[in-house]
Parts: structure tokens; sequence; C-alpha cells
């Protein structure tokens, strides 16, 4: 059975004639460089998440890096953030001479441990370094938003600013103290990536960056144009983080169907909660399937599914043995930042975030997609019991 990790091309048969055309509109135009397209995108993210402003820009990465450039975070500056993310969460805050400061995840969520925060900022960050703590950044990891309430409370009481990567979490729903909020409104900033893979992706990199705070939000403007408000004259220091017309006119198309494809991807992980529970591979202990943390609360969209990501014993066997089987699989993330060789310097070292550690020896994301057949899945399923029969 041929079963591909992500499905792009059916994704795209599916919407093939509206995006066909949105494309050919776009290059009679000859306006590729920002424009009405990255403008009315702004406003529909914006809008979709409950945000105020939206500010296109030309990659998660870079949205990350725009967005502590308009807090102004530089050299020495501290950021906190997990060491179980995609490089590009405290890639970031190095680029910028800043210092990303690790602390662990929670083992249910992956996400930020809002209790291990405390601890870090209450008790073992010295005083005389608290001035230099400039953000947090919660990632909302494989598509469920961090507990944002604790984490937001100690920001206020230590005046940090909350940068939300919610490169994975489009859409994705908080049952907070105030009711649901959708991920990039519970900090200050949140940053979206749309690199092909996720929920929400173009045809290329993209990403964006939402918040409430006007004043914010003109500033990013500012940098993404190299700091120039009138042509050639330069207020402040930017750079070139501008989207273009061409993947806003194809994200404004998928953004129509995201409702849909986020629904499709829950029902498709509801039916590996069932396969794996009826497997028996659960209650033996083999497989822990992905915790709901949100499910019985007010939030519809309570978990995104950009992966489905089970713990496996073994993992290391099980994986080239589903290859084997033609079921791919993938690992995000197979080392920890704190252990990467870049961030050596750090001095961070083994079993300084034994949760994170444990995370990168156990975690194996299986296929997940509104295209995935239920035939695929039991295949899937199938062959991780065989493993372990
Ligand atoms: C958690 C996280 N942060 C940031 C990024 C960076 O996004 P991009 O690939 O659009 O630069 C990604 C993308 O993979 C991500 O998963």
């Amino acid at each position: 059975m041929n079963i591909p990790m992500l499905d792009l091309k059916s994704q795209y048969q599916s919407i093939k004639q509206e995006i066909d055309q949105k494309i050919l509109e776009v290059v009679a135009s000859q306006r590729f460089i920002l424009g009405d397209e990255v403008e009315a995108l702004e406003r529909e993210v914006a809008d979709y998440s409950g945000a105020g402003f939206g500010v296109g820009v030309s990659s998660g990465s870079d949205a990350l890096i725009i967005s502590l450039m308009a807090l102004g975070v530089e050299e020495g500056d501290y950021v906190v953030t997990t060491p179980f993310t995609f490089f590009a969460t405290a890639g970031a805050v190095a680029r910028l001479k800043a210092v990303p400061i690790f602390c662990d995840i929670e083992e249910d969520s992956f996400n930020l441990d809002p209790k291990k925060l405390a601890e870090l900022l209450d008790i073992k960050i010295e005083k005389r370094d608290m001035s230099r703590i400039k953000a947090i950044i919660p990632i909302h990891l494989y598509g469920q938003v961090t507990d944002m309430d604790p984490i937001v409370h100690l920001a206020e009481k230590y005046r940090l600013k909350v940068i939300e990567d919610a490169a994975q979490a489009v859409g994705a729903e908080y049952p907070g103290d105030n009711g649901p909020k959708k991920a990039c409104t519970l900090g200050d900033m949140g940053i979206l990536s749309f690199f092909p893979s996720k929920n929400l992706g173009a045809f290329g990199d993209g990403g964006m960056v939402l918040t409430n705070d006007a004043e914010l939000a003109a500033k990013l403007k500012l940098l993404r144009v190299h700091g120039s408000r009138n042509k050639y004259f330069y207020d402040v220091l930017g750079g070139n983080f501008r989207l273009d017309a061409l993947q806003a006119g194809i994200l404004r198309i998928k953004l129509k169907h995201l409702e849909g494809w986020q629904q499709q991807r829950r029902e498709r992980a509801a039916a590996y909660h069932r396969l794996f529970q009826d497997s028996g591979l659960v209650s033996e202990g083999f497989v822990q399937v992905p915790q709901e943390l949100y499910k019985d609360s007010e939030a519809a969209n309570y978990h995104t599914y950009h992966q489905y990501v089970i713990r496996a014993k073994d993992r290391d066997k099980l994986q080239p043995y589903l290859k084997e089987k033609g079921i791919p699989s993938a690992i995000y993330y197979p080392l920890g930042l704190h252990q990467q060789k870049c961030f050596a310097y750090l001095g961070y070292k083994e079993g300084d975030f034994p949760v994170t550690e444990k995370a990168t020896r156990e975690v194996l994301a299986l296929p997940i997609y509104p295209e995935l057949k239920p035939e695929q899945q039991q295949f899937i399923v199938n062959g991780i019991a065989e493993f372990y029969s």
C-alpha cells in the first residue's frame, strides 16, 4: 500500500481550479511584492485568529526574528523558550546575539511547562540577571496550544513579553480563564509559518506575525521593508522580510478550506486513537497516543493535529521496521536544542532537561492529513502491532 507522509498533490487537486485562477490573476496584475493580496490575507488571517493585526512576512523563521526585533531584543538579552522545538525558535534568538534560556516541557503536551517556568523565574535566575530577560516564547507544538494562563501571569509578574510560536498551530484554540481564544492572541505577538507542509501551507515560504497591539504592528511593517517609512530614507535597521502576492493569493484560497481540513485532521486522529486502543498496544504499554488536553472544553479547535505523535517503546527499532513495510514516519525532534553542536557555547549538558530528552527518544509522528484513508490508517496500526508481537 502506498502511503505518503504528506499528500500535498491530492490537496492541490481538490482545489486546483480556484488556485490556478488566482495564480493567473496575480500574474496578470504583475504586482508581486506586498500589495492588495497580502493586505487581504493579513486581514483574513487576523480575523480568523481573532487578532487585531496581521503582518505577512517571508517565513515563520523570519516572523520570529522580526517579532524579537520589534520588541527591541538585542545582544546580551535573554529569551526563555523550550529545547523541544524546531531549530528556528531558539535560532532566531541567537541570530540577534541574544541568549536562549531553555526551560523544560510538560510530559503530556510537549509544551513549555508553566511550573518549571515559575521555578526558573522565581528561583533559578539570579536577581541581577532578571533585567536581561526580555521575552518568553512558548511553542504550541504539533497543533495544541500551550497552557498559556499561568505563563501570561508570570510574564506580567516579571514584565516580560510573550511571543507565541504557533508555526504548527494556526487556528488552534485554548480554553483559558477568559474563554476560548485562538493561538497568537494570548500573548503580545504570535507567529505563523506557511511552510508548504503546515496546516495552512503556501507554495513556497511564508509567515505572519499577529498582534492586538497597533504600535507593534506598525513597527513590524516598518522593519519588514528595511526600516524605511519613505523610500530610500531609513528610520530603523530592518530587513527584507516581505511576503509576496502569489503566496498570499494561494493562502487566501486555502484559508477558506482550513476549518474543514482541521476537522478532518481531528477525525483522522480519533480514528488512530480508536485503532490503537482496540489493538491493545496502549493497554500493554507499547504505545502512548497524544493527550488531548482541552478536548472537553469549549474550544472547538482544541487540537489541530499538525502532527499525530505517539510515544513508542523501542522507537529506534520500530521506525526502520515500518519503513521496510512502506509505512512512513518522522521524528520531531531527535535531539534537544540544548544538545545541538551550534548551541554548545550555551553550556548545557545531557540530563539538564529530562522530559525533553525522554521525548527525543520516544516520539514518532505518523501520517496525518485530510486525504488519509481509513484503510491506510488500519495498515499503519497493523504494522506497528506486528512489530510488537
Ligand atoms: C515550531 C516552529 N517554529 C518555527 C518554524 C519556522 O517556520 P518556517 O519554516 O516557515 O521558517 C517552524 C517550521 O517548521 C516550526 O515548526
